[in-house]
């Protein structure tokens, strides 16, 4: 038996632990595993592979990134930026099937997020047996409590806003920190929440400048000079306006809505405001402790799914046990934050301002 995986879309801290585990446990079975570089790439004439014994995966699950490479754009692209999901062409579909045949490979794991595991859906309906594996730093997959990168994120941003919070101290001034995570705030909310911020602002919760003002006067008037602001780069301004930059020909990226907020916090309170925008420091790195045993255990999970035949699958991890859901369950629909949730309520019940 030969099985192949691949990671597709952005990177994210716990991928290689998740290679380390599909590795391990297929070689427990004695099947060989093909690792196809570059996401679905890989997958395509003169796109790369390598076979992967589990003496090449020693060592790799501290390591953040990927060992086999990723892309979130080209042939397979199934989501770019904000857009909507794509239809995977025929003529690539057939492809893949020849390189899969080609190479012997009977059956595929797919490592990614909403939209890799969409084109992982379309080319299962295609004929092709794959299971999925979910991903991203965004937290934001549906039937899957957490993903792992996710935890990794977060640390990079409760670092950040400790060591922001210092020099907004010694300055008097206000910090405005944009964190990534799509349309989604579990970036914002669980960073900002163990970072101590006090204004978290996310997709999900409307935010007006004047509660946010407010706040920022509030501590004023309370003697605290400075004030931290987490806003999540898929945040709307109160005009409904999505800050985004422009990406060479693939659409609209999420990014800068941090910069016009300082702005306009600035000219509201009068107060002397800074924008710093954490961005891909928090997908760089090592994973956390909580993603490389996630990571490891999602990849272990996988092959026992192949080994019982159920293609069509994605790894899932449910109150603390990692099982499996149709992959159909998971995509085409994000998981947002709960406004009126247990974690909302818990940063209120802290005294952090939503600015609603
Ligand atoms: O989905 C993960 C993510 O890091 C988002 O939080 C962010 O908006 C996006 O990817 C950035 O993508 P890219 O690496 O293409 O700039």
């Amino acid at each position: 038996m030969r099985i192949g995986i691949l990671n597709s879309g952005g990177d994210c801290p716990g991928l290689n632990a998740v290679i380390h585990g599909v590795v391990g446990a297929a070689s427990k079975l004695g099947w060989e595993v093909v690792g196809f570089r570059d996401g679905f790439e890989g997958l395509l004439p003169d796109g790369e592979h390598v076979l992967l014994n589990p003496a090449d995966t020693v060592g790799i699950m501290k390591l953040g990134g990927t060992i086999l490479g990723t892309t979130n754009k080209n042939s397979f692209a199934a989501k770019v930026g904000t857009n909507n999901l794509k239809d995977v062409a025929g003529r690539v579909i057939e492809m893949t099937k020849q390189t899969l045949a080609d190479l012997r490979v009977e059956a595929l794991i797919v490592v990614g997020g909403d939209g890799s595991l969409g084109t992982a859906l379309h080319l299962f309906r295609a004929g092709i047996p794959i299971i999925g594996v979910p991903k991203t730093i965004d937290n934001d997959l549906q039937a899957t409590a957490m993903t792992f990168g996710f935890d990794s994120a977060v640390s990079c941003v409760v670092d950040a806003l400790d060591r922001l919070h210092t020099t907004a101290v010694s300055h008097k001034r206000v910090m405005v920190v944009e964190v990534m995570g799509r349309s989604a705030g579990w970036i914002a909310l669980w960073g900002g929440i163990a970072g101590g911020a006090n204004v978290i602002l996310i997709p999900e919760i409307q935010f007006s400048l004047e509660k946010v003002a407010e706040r920022v006067i509030e501590r004023e008037n309370n003697g605290h000079h400075s004030t931290m602001i987490v806003v999540a780069e898929g945040c709307k301004m109160p005009d409904g306006e999505v800050v985004t930059k422009e990406d060479g020909g693939y659409g609209p990226r999420f990014g800068g809505i941090g910069e016009v907020l300082a702005k306009r916090v600035g000219e509201t309170t009068g107060k002397e405001v800074r924008a710093c925008t954490l961005g891909h420091l928090q997908r760089g790195g090592e994973p956390t402790s909580l993603d490389r045993i996630l990571g490891a255990r999602f990849g272990v999970k996988a092959v026992e799914l192949v080994r019982d035949g159920h293609f069509g699958s994605m790894v899932s991890y449910q109150a603390y046990h990692v099982g499996s859901v149709p992959i159909e369950a998971a995509v085409h629909k994000l998981r947002s934050v709960d406004a009126d949730g247990e974690v909302v309520t818990t940063a209120r019940s802290i005294g952090i301002s939503l600015g609603d």
